[in-house]
């Protein structure tokens, strides 16, 4: 296993380029399935989960592979529609095969994914959704028995749950409904950029949806799909992920190849605390100069500041003079991160699911542990502005889902190095 060992201090200086979404790029690997037809993926990151989201896929029968950020996909007509505990537990995004398969084979078995260290991940939203799409749903012996007598049938449905919209739950139904027969109509839809991002890559394919980015989204069906050549967007976490890092350090940073406009919400957090902001046509530069003030941060939906930004905001918080409270709206057990921060110097406690930020004048390196992807990167962010050495260890967490993740930080002036443990 490797870990990163970082020395802290350093102003992190010049230009770092995004690479593509994560989060993007597995539900859209998964809804290549809906055609027999090879399709062509662009700007695809390198990535330990976009590895098995293509062991999954060439499991279930398609031929895939992964070049230089170009993947190629050929389902090709006649797919195994079982989608193995195996591959399921390493990752729940493989959930999103479970919406092509019943569209595309009639029937689909897919483990169920377990809860995670961020907290109970139901699929009941999943679920709900194909079921109103005329798919019969059993649960046995851990996996997911779905089956459609003849065809899926457009209907309209309502996917709020206990903590708001769901995004793969929207992809997944949406996916289906493509080949569905009829319109089919999702209420209470995820926003997030990824959901229109997938629903792109569908009208690529010949897909007829609308209202994408909305919290209603339209479907009509259509009888089949072809493959699409099509480039992801930009990761707007690992973007958020370098905003933070640069802002900690007090550095002057040009991010490359990002949306500018999907950081709104981070933007709006860190000019209240007193980060500068140059907003270019896909760029964005993050300067600070003197002190930073705290602020209050709830995680919501798209728009809202996303989840998967709280932890790296929480490590800019925990050198922030004074009070900040960060509030989980959507995983509501997300702080893991917080009792390592605390091993590095942070006042950090615990009210629920808010987080009270006693912000410290210098956090001091230590050897920590990662416990998830963004849990992972918020401590490499503290180790960046502490003082001595951090080790973050159990760094297959990061591989998850940041390429060169020490490369990009080394280029913008960090002391930071990858070591076998
Ligand atoms: C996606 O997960 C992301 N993963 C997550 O990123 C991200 O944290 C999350 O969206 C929220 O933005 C991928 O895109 C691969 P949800 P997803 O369904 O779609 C509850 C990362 O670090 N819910 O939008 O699985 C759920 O428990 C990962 O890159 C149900 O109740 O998340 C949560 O409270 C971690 N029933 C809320 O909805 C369901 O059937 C939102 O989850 C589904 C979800």
């Amino acid at each position: 296993m490797d870990k990163i060992v970082i020395t802290g201090g350093r102003k992190l200086k010049g230009e770092v380029r995004i690479s593509g979404s994560k989060n993007s790029a597995l539900p859209i690997m998964a809804a290549t399935l809906l055609s027999e037809d090879e399709s062509v993926l662009e700007n695809v990151p390198d990535l330990r989960d976009i590895q098995t989201m293509l062991r999954l896929l060439r499991s279930l029968g398609a031929r895939a592979q992964f070049e230089k950020g170009t993947v190629t996909i050929k389902p090709g007509r006649n797919l195994n529609p079982i989608a193995p505990y195996k591959l399921v537990s390493t990752m729940r995004a493989s959930v999103c095969v479970l919406g092509p398969l019943l569209a595309r084979m009639g029937h689909a078995e897919v483990s169920i994914p377990g809860g995670c260290v961020i907290g109970l991940r139901p699929i009941d939203l999943h679920l709900k959704g194909l079921q109103a799409l005329g798919a019969k749903m059993e649960i046995q012996h851990g996996y997911v028995h779905a089956r459609v007598k003849r065809k899926l049938k457009g209907s309209e449905i309502f996917l709020g749950g206990a903590f708001g919209s769901s995004v793969l739950a929207t992809g997944n139904v949406m996916m289906a409904a493509c080949l569905a027969q009829g319109r089919t109509s999702i209420e209470n839809a995820a926003c997030e950029p990824e959901v229109v991002d997938l629903a792109n890559f569908l009208k690529k394919m010949g897909a007829k949806i609308t209202g994408e980015g909305s919290p209603r989204i339209e479907i009509e069906g259509v009888k089949k799909l072809h493959g699409a050549k099509f480039p992801v967007i930009p990761d707007r976490i690992e973007a958020g992920t370098f905003i933070f890092a640069a802002a900690v350090t007090g550095g002057d940073v040009a991010i490359k190849n990002l949306e500018p406009s999907h950081q709104n919400a981070v933007m709006d957090k860190l000019a209240q605390a007193g980060v500068r902001l140059e907003r270019g046509k896909n760029t964005l530069r993050v300067r600070r100069k003197g002190r930073l003030k705290p602020v209050d941060v709830t995680t919501l939906p798209y728009p809202g500041f996303p989840t998967d930004l709280q932890a790296q905001m929480m490590a800019l918080m925990s050198v922030t003079p004074g009070i900040s409270v960060i509030t989980e709206k959507i995983y509501p057990d997300r702080f893991m991160h917080v009792s390592e921060l605390n091993r590095m110097g942070s006042r950090i406690m615990l009210e629920g699911p808010s987080a009270i930020v006693h912000g410290v004048k210098q956090l001091s390196g230590a050897p920590v542990m990662a416990s998830d992807l963004r849990a992972s990167a918020a401590l490499v962010i503290a180790g960046l502005v502490a003082e001595g050495t951090t080790e973050v260890h159990r760094v297959y967490h990061l591989d998850r889902g940041y390429e060169k993740i020490e490369e990009k930080f080394s280029a913008l002036g960090a002391s930071i190095h990858r070591e076998k443990e």
